[in-house]
């Protein structure tokens, strides 16, 4: 696995991050346990979860955090492991679609401090955006856990590219800390424009790459395996039968990258879902794809990526054909 050091930090993290909104709920606690030691003895060490994860369909609240902090605690490992968690979360149940004021703000980080037992949180996530809040109050908020010691960095989720460049060139003016990363959807399969029901979503475009290219800014991608679209081994059609629910993924441009990438595996002797991931290593800013492995033998599939690279021409072949 590699480790690459987040620009504007000292946090050297694994090149693959593992998702972890179903450790604790999908996953009960034997089996999350058994998944959170498979990626160590695969040689990562950086974690993404969140104060609302898996609430959704879990009575215990938080319980993703909660488990990863047991997890720590019990490993006595905490020193080596990159954990990532967002604040800030939206309750569209309660009908609160913004939560980024700084009471909401700090009420958010006290609570993952406590579930995951640690002092200091690695890299801090805002989870959405709140358009109508000036981006200086999340800023001077942020800024401030950073000298108070209870987050070592920040970032973003989910926001607009006109606002990250809003937030870090106030940050800079400022002199203070800034976003150091941007969570966005991105994998090597474009979905539909009609495909994504959630509209707070932000998926990866041309302007926020650019971006991404002149700032040096981290990208750590979401449902960056398109939700193994590219890691089985069945047919076109056989995929539209077996998965509809990949079926925001459906599309030509998307089948051609996938016979691609069946040809580059075949030629490197790599798994499929690992060549599909590596393309996107093929930029000149750092990446880590969060993964979200289902099983220990997905897990280990997928981080094999972690140590491959693709020549750009062969990353821009995939892509697109030429
Ligand atoms: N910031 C945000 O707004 C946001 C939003 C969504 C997710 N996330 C984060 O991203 C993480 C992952 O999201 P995701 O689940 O959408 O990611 P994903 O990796 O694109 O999809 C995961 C699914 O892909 C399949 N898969 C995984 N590895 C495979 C392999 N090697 N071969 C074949 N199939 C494979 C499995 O599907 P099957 O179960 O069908 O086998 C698995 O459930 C979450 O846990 C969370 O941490 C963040």
């Amino acid at each position: 696995m590699r480790y690459r050091t987040i620009p504007r930090t000292d946090i050297h993290a694994s090149s693959i991050c593992l998702g972890t909104a179903s450790i604790g709920s999908t996953l009960n606690e034997a089996d999350s346990f058994k998944m959170l030691d498979t990626f160590v003895d695969l040689g990562g060490n950086f974690l993404d979860t969140s104060l609302n994860y898996a609430d959704w369909q879990c009575e215990i609240k938080s319980v993703s955090e909660k488990t990863i902090g047991k997890w720590m605690k019990l490993r006595q490992n905490r020193n080596r492991i990159v954990v990532g968690t967002k604040g800030g979360c939206p309750k569209p149940a309660e009908g609160r679609f913004f939560r980024l004021s700084r009471e909401e703000l700090e009420h958010d980080l006290q609570k993952s401090l406590s579930n995951l037992q640690v002092s200091t949180i690695d890299l801090y996530w805002l989870h959405r955006d709140d358009p109508s809040r000036p981006v200086s109050e999340m800023i001077d908020f942020l800024h401030e856990q950073v000298i108070a010691g209870k987050i070592r960095s920040f970032g973003c989720s989910n926001w607009s590219v006109e606002r990250i460049e809003e937030a870090i060139a106030y940050s800079e003016a400022a002199g203070k800390y800034g976003f150091c990363a941007n969570q966005m959807m991105w994998s090597l399969a474009e979905p539909n424009p009609d495909g994504i029901s959630d509209k707070t979503l932000a998926v990866m475009d041309q302007a926020t790459k650019k971006y991404h290219e002149t700032y040096d800014l981290a990208a750590v991608p979401f449902s960056s395996q398109a939700g193994g679209f590219f890691g089985r081994a069945l047919s076109r059609t056989e995929l539209e039968k077996a998965k509809p629910s990949l079926g925001k993924y459906f599309n030509d441009v998307n089948f051609g990258r996938l016979e691609r990438v069946r040809e580059v595996a075949g030629e490197i002797g790599a798994a499929p879902s690992a060549v599909a991931l590596a393309v996107l290593f093929a930029q000149p800013y750092a990446v880590y794809p969060i993964i979200g492995s289902r099983t220990t033998e997905q897990l280990a599939d997928s981080c094999a990526a972690g140590q491959l690279r693709l020549e750009e021409k062969t990353a821009r072949y995939i892509e697109t054909g030429e």
